[in-house]
């Protein structure tokens, strides 16, 4: 919950997240479009299609990536330079295991590995797409646009239940 966490924390969180990746991209771009050639693929989040309670920063700043990243791309039309946004979900590194989420309370069919996160980024990016995420993370990005958030919100929060646990057991407070 953002009352729970300090405001310098919810920050740095934003701040990695969504103007750490303006000012890369802003710098790659310079060179790129001199050269007029070349591809930038930012890793956002399934979760950036919709809210995120008990993760508002994280889903506003990977929010914030996607619609960046989709502007701009159409900005550089016409010339040889492309951004692919790679938006996954549940993907087998250190953050889930790190939050307590894991297959025995996130179904097994959400789940990718790392590599094939890649192989699907490096595709689209080659085939000059510009929004990717897999199909279990369409079907979520379009039941959260399509449904009323108050169908959408308790089922988010429900999802995210074990990382909501395993913060609050970590939680000085
Ligand atoms: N795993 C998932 O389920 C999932 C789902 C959707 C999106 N994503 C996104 O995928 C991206 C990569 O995450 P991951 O899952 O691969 O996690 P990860 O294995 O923990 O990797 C995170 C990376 O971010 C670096 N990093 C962390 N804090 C940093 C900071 N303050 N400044 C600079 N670098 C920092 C880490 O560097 P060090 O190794 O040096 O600490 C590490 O290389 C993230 O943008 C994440 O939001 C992940």
């Amino acid at each position: 919950m953002v009352s729970t966490r300090t405001a310098d924390d919810l920050q740095k969180e934003a701040v990695l997240n969504a103007l750490v990746v303006l000012r890369l991209t802003h710098a790659a771009l310079r060179g790129m479009t001199t050269r007029n050639m070349g591809d930038i693929i930012q890793i956002s989040s399934a979760v950036a299609f919709y809210p995120l309670p008990d993760g508002a920063t994280y889903a506003a700043s990977k929010a914030f990536v996607n619609s960046l990243s989709e502007a701009v791309n159409r900005e550089l039309r016409g010339t040889g330079v492309r951004i692919t946004v790679v938006c996954p979900g549940f993907t087998r590194t250190a953050i889930p295991a790190r939050l307590g989420f894991n297959e025995t309370n996130i179904p097994r069919r959400l789940w990718q590995d790392p590599e094939a996160v890649v192989e699907v980024g490096l595709r689209a990016a080659a085939r000059g797409k510009t929004v990717v995420s897999g199909l279990m993370n369409k079907v979520g990005a379009a039941m959260a646009y399509y449904l009323p958030r108050r169908l959408v919100l308790p089922y988010i929060e429900r999802l995210q239940k074990p990382g909501l646990e395993r913060a609050a057991a970590s939680s000085p407070g």
